[in-house]
């Protein structure tokens, strides 16, 4: 079947490059014959063949980060008449000519803008405790949580299984966890501020720990994968680069990791891992307000496909406190 693919536009500088929003497309439906026909860069829209029923389609879709929509295209000759299709912003519905073809386009999914805004991290609600107190705080203020759409990109490109263990270990404002949890996944969480507490422990009942990322509390070869975000600051470049081979630890021998990282620590970073003789591979940069480039890297073995493992033994071995 025919489809027409509309990736988001960056506003501002900020957002991602089409190469990255095709990544994410291919990462989620490359299992299902996906062809892709035509492409256009400055429009930021492609035409693909898919072996999907619109229905599969629209519930794969719908983790999608940087895909504003999908049609569906059914073709005929163009014999002259007269087309009245419906616009809707950047496409049409109904029929309309497109290369000598008589075509009619179907939206099949159309991104849901008021459920990503409402679980924005500066609306989504979040309760930290300050000078002894509880109060509600917001990701976005603090300038520690992460966008909706970086969130369910990283989750794309890592492609968990539901039998993974997710970890992540600088948690912020639980961006990383609230997506698992919209997915159905485990993930497990800490960071190493304890102010965070109340939030992190309410979406993560029974998952989160207050813990420095260089002495966590979890069995070595405990985790399938680790989905996070490190500070950005050169205050914490130090623990970052130590963190590595403590994540390593934590990690299944076949385990793997997706990060989205400050671009002044991505080289050494991407050294220390070469030095555990980790393959890494850098998926693309993603850029934010302020002119800050985030680089992506994907680290271990890059999963074409994987058998389910089943988690039976225990992974905390130290106090799992919320
Ligand atoms: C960029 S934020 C993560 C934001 C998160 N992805 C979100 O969407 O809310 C980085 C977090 O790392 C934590 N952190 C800094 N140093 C740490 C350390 N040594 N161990 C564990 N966590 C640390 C900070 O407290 C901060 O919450």
């Amino acid at each position: 079947m025919q489809y027409h693919i509309y990736f988001r536009i960056s506003r501002g500088g900020i957002g991602i490059p089409f190469e990255l929003a095709k990544a994410e497309f291919q990462a989620v439906f490359g299992n299902f014959g996906l062809e892709i026909r035509r492409e256009s860069w400055a429009r930021r829209h492609m035409q693909v063949d898919l072996e999907l029923a619109p229905v599969d389609v629209k519930s794969y879709a719908a983790h999608l980060g940087y895909t504003e929509a999908i049609l569906l295209l059914k073709s005929e000759p163009y014999r002259g008449e007269v087309l009245s299709p419906i616009e809707r912003g950047r496409w049409h519905v109904g029929w309309v000519r497109r290369r000598g073809q008589k075509v009619y386009q179907t939206e099949v999914y159309v991104q849901d803008a008021e459920s990503l805004l409402a679980h924005a991290p500066d609306r989504r609600e979040f309760e930290i405790v300050q000078a002894g107190e509880k109060r509600k705080a917001f990701g976005h203020h603090a300038h520690r949580a992460m966008s909706v759409l970086d969130v369910k990109f990283l989750y794309n490109i890592a492609k968990p299984s539901s039998a993974d263990l997710i970890l992540d270990p600088f948690a912020g404002y639980g961006g990383i966890i609230f997506e698992g949890r919209l997915r159905g996944l485990s993930v497990i969480a800490s960071d190493v501020d304890q102010s965070l507490s109340p939030g992190l422990s309410e979406l993560a009942p029974g998952a989160y720990f207050v813990s420095d990322v260089r002495s966590l509390p979890l069995m070595p070869n405990s985790i399938d994968l680790i989905i996070t975000e490190p500070p950005f600051r050169t205050v914490h470049r130090r623990a970052v680069m130590d963190a590595i081979p403590e994540l390593y630890r934590a990690l299944k021998p076949k385990g793997r990791m997706v990060f989205l990282i400050s671009s002044d620590m991505c080289e050494e970073v991407c050294t220390s891992f070469e030095r555990l003789g980790e393959k890494v591979n850098f998926v693309g940069v993603i850029s934010r307000g302020g002119g800050l480039r985030c680089p992506v890297l994907e680290v271990g073995p890059i999963r074409i496909e994987r058998e389910e493992i089943v988690f039976k033994t225990p992974i905390v071995s130290r106090g799992m406190s919320p």
